[in-house]
């Protein structure tokens, strides 16, 4: 399989990547984030610019550098990120949703910093739903749409949450990460899960970097399937 696409340069598309977390602040000095540290999606960045493709890399806050020939737009809200992506999406032929967006956010966002009152021993926060990116650059009119990746965090029923999510968000490829034991946030290797409207195929734990070459091996295969 590499052989066969070492020669084939990925020159003619353009790829858009979310990757990271997004924060999402309650007021001057805190926020909500996870635990994600970009380096799957900065890995399938890096893989499709050394193919030649034109690669936009959208990303929350995270410490990783910046691969060669990936043009990186950072950004650290939901909201931010879902206005550059879609932005970007609607000028690729490919999408990968990679970034573990917070689903949630404050629905008022403090002035001033929250104090710690005298007499509250709890105190409550009002979050409201972020928009879904990656379901949304799905939605988008066909003459805009790309073809849609996106990925799947789950800590039980991997295969049937991962098949449901690919459905209800009409994604065309959804990658499925086992996190139940904390294997994959913040760690350097990573297994996949791969789900389309035409199958289904693992590939096996490794490194992050090598795993991702091997996932855009596999995604140029279905996405010219779909589309040539
Ligand atoms: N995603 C997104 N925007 C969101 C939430 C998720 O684009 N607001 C994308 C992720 O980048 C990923 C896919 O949706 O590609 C699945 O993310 P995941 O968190 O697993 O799914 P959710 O739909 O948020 O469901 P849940 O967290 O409840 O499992
Ligand atoms: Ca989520």
């Amino acid at each position: 399989l590499c052989e066969q696409f070492q020669e084939q340069s990925l020159a003619h598309l353009t790829v858009t990547i979310t990757a990271g977390p997004t924060r999402e602040a309650l007021d001057p000095v805190r926020y909500i984030s996870n635990h994600s540290s970009g380096k799957m999606g900065f890995a399938i960045a890096e893989a499709f610019a050394r193919l030649g493709a034109t690669v936009n890399l959208v990303a929350g806050p995270v410490h990783l550098p910046t691969p060669l020939n990936v043009n990186r737009i950072d950004v650290v809200s939901a909201i931010e990120m879902e206005k550059v992506a879609l932005n970007y999406a609607k000028e690729s032929q490919i999408f990968v949703g990679c970034a573990a967006v917070a689903d949630y956010r404050a629905e008022k966002i403090a002035l001033n910093k929250i104090k710690k009152t005298e007499k509250n021993d709890e105190l409550t926060l009002r979050l409201v739903k972020n928009p879904d990116i990656v379901a949304n650059i799905a939605a988008l009119e066909q003459k805009y749409r790309p073809f849609v990746v996106g990925f799947a965090a789950e800590t039980e029923q991997v295969a049937q949450y991962a098949q449901d999510k690919l459905k209800r968000k009409n994604l065309d490829l959804i990658c499925a990460n086992d996190v139940s034991n904390g294997l994959v946030f913040n760690s350097e290797q990573n297994e996949l899960q791969l789900f389309w409207q035409g199958g289904s195929l693992t590939l096996p734990r490794s490194d992050k970097k090598y795993l991702a070459t091997q996932l855009v091996f596999q995604l140029i295969e279905i996405y010219n399937k779909n589309y040539c």
